[in-house]
């Protein structure tokens, strides 16, 4: 199955120079300082790197390959670049399932002036990918109301900077209405992931949530 196109599409800066943040990082591990600058996420290019986009792909593959029954659903789209995503390993591997992407588009990330439900359908269009079904509300008007019966692939991505108790709440509500649409070997993917045993975490540059 082709997997370029997660290289290729929207300018996703696979081969971006090393610059001043890899050198800053590099004296720092060379002088033994246990902490890494990252550069702030910036909503206008991308969320994901490369590696997360082939986890992505992987992980969306295997219960469609492995005809676990159900849809794909997508909570958090923002402009669709990971949507794109699993709509080719649709195309690829299952054709006949559906795409649900939910998001209120009230965006944040400090972005004004865009109309973010329409760069999903543009760059669905780029992609040559086949449109989503899209359910704009907040997931507690979408959720569970709007969910498919059964679910093959769930992937929870609804960070955007706002409290990190509100965060917690939301991810903990939509994980009680998805799981029992989850048959055997279906896969949940959470973006927004935290245990603070294992690492201080990391929300926008800050401390905080959002290890993938
Ligand atoms: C990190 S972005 C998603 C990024 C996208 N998955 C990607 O990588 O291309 C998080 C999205 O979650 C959405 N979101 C957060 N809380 C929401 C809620 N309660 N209801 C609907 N959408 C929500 C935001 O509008 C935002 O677009």
């Amino acid at each position: 199955m082709n997997n370029a196109f997660l290289a290729q599409l929207f300018d996703w800066g696979a081969s971006k120079k090393k610059g001043a943040l890899w050198f800053i990082n590099g004296v720092l591990r060379r002088l033994g300082i246990p902490f890494v600058v990252r550069r702030a996420i910036d909503p206008t290019r991308d969320m994901t790197n490369l590696e997360q986009r082939l986890n992505l792909w992987h992980l969306a593959s295997q219960p469609l390959a492995y005809g676990v029954e159900g849809n794909v659903v997508e909570l958090g789209c923002f402009d669709g670049k990971t949507a794109v995503i699993f709509a080719r390993v649709i195309e690829q591997l299952a054709p006949d399932r559906q795409l649900h992407l939910y998001d209120h588009f009230r965006i944040g990330f400090n972005l004004t002036g865009r109309d973010i439900q329409q760069e999903v359908i543009n760059n669905f269009q780029t992609a040559g990918c086949k449109l989503p079904v899209i359910h704009n509300e907040d997931f507690r008007v979408t959720v569970p109301g709007e969910l498919p019966e059964q679910i093959a692939f769930i992937h929870i991505d609804c960070g955007f900077g706002d409290d990190v108790e509100m965060h917690r709440a939301t991810v903990l509500y939509l994980l009680q209405h998805l799981y029992p649409r989850m048959p055997q070997g279906a896969i949940a993917v959470l973006m927004d992931y935290h245990d603070p045993t294992v690492s201080p975490g990391f929300n926008f540059g800050s401390i905080g949530n959002s290890g993938s």
